[in-house]
């Protein structure tokens, strides 16, 4: 079995995909403009709490670098410890799927993508540090690992079985990869930050557009391989996948705030995520609309809460 659209992309990916097209430098044309914010600041979530405006033009200044890093850090998590993984699973791990071809060659394309994505966003981190002077021993502060693994591996240590595991990391992936693009986009377009940022980000995206029509067609070609079991279990867990990749990480935007020298970071933190109107107004930045269609597809239930549209 061939498909046309994954042989069109992947002929294609030697000259668009971010890593073969040699678009991407480590030394960015853009210059850093000090005056510019390295995370758009509508989305930090503690705008307007009185300690937060508080705090000094410096101390402020450190929180939206740490933010940005810490924005970078949950992509490269995403990539290094779901994408990644479950990719490579696609291809060689215990699945009840055999994938043949162009698809097995789709995903190896995007396997590699997904690394140079890593070491792009490691790049921009090293670029923000170097320019606001900001040392890298407090930046390593920040080791919390990413809440939709954190919950990946709450829920896998539910299951004993290897199959159970294995299908949990893919559809974690599958929810990462079929809305990471409006992630991304939120950023990209945001005027506000770094130029040289919003580059990155956007060659990123590209290549996420890309896979996103990789995975559903690798997906939805070769869903009939799996056993009634394990499309069962997939509906089941599909919308925790959602709920994961959508919950605001309360814990790492306290990390955040202290490792910047807030002093109340907690006090802050409590006092907005247990404010529903603040909480509910911090912006998604994810679509799901694909995760749907994907479901309607290969005839699985949707059961994702209406919101996450
Ligand atoms: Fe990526
Ligand atoms: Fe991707």
């Amino acid at each position: 079995m061939e498909n046309g659209l994954l042989n069109t992309l992947t002929k294609n990916w030697q000259f668009k995909s971010t890593i073969r097209s040699g678009k991407f430098s480590e030394t960015p044309a853009e210059l850093f403009d000090p005056e510019l914010k390295d995370y758009p600041e509508r989305l930090l979530p503690f705008i307007g709490h009185p300690e937060y405006e508080r705090l000094d033009e410096q101390t402020k200044q450190t929180v939206n670098s740490i933010s940005w890093i810490a924005w970078n850090k949950r992509v490269v998590d995403t990539e290094e410890l779901i994408v990644s993984p479950a990719l490579s699973l696609l291809l060689t791990g215990d699945l009840e799927l055999k994938l043949s071809g162009n698809y097995r060659g789709a995903i190896r394309q995007a396997i590699v993508d997904e690394y140079f994505h890593s070491h792009m966003h490691e790049i921009t981190v090293q670029l923000t540090l170097d320019n606001r002077g900001i040392p890298i021993e407090q930046a390593s502060k920040l080791t919390r690992q990413a809440l939709l693994y954190r919950e990946y591996k709450a829920l896998a240590a539910q299951y004993s079985e290897q199959w159970q595991t294995n299908l949990i990391l893919l559809i974690w992936c599958v929810v990462g990869e079929l809305s990471i693009y409006e992630f991304l986009t939120f950023v990209s377009k945001d005027e506000s930050i770094q130029p040289a940022s919003r580059s990155l980000v956007s060659l990123h995206e590209r290549d996420e557009a890309v896979h996103a029509s990789v995975i559903e067609e690798v997906l939805v070609d070769n869903f009939d391989q799996f056993s009634r079991e394990y499309t069962d279990f997939i509906e089941e867990i599909l919308p925790q996948a959602v709920q994961a990749f959508s919950t605001v990480d309360w814990l790492v935007w306290e990390d955040v705030l202290s490792i910047s020298g807030v002093s109340k970071a907690k006090e802050i933190i409590r006092d907005i995520s247990t404010d529903l109107a603040i909480s509910s107004s911090i912006p998604l930045n994810r679509s799901f609309i694909r995760i749907k269609r994907f479901c309607e597809k290969v005839g699985i239930e949707y059961k994702v809460f209406e919101e996450a549209l």
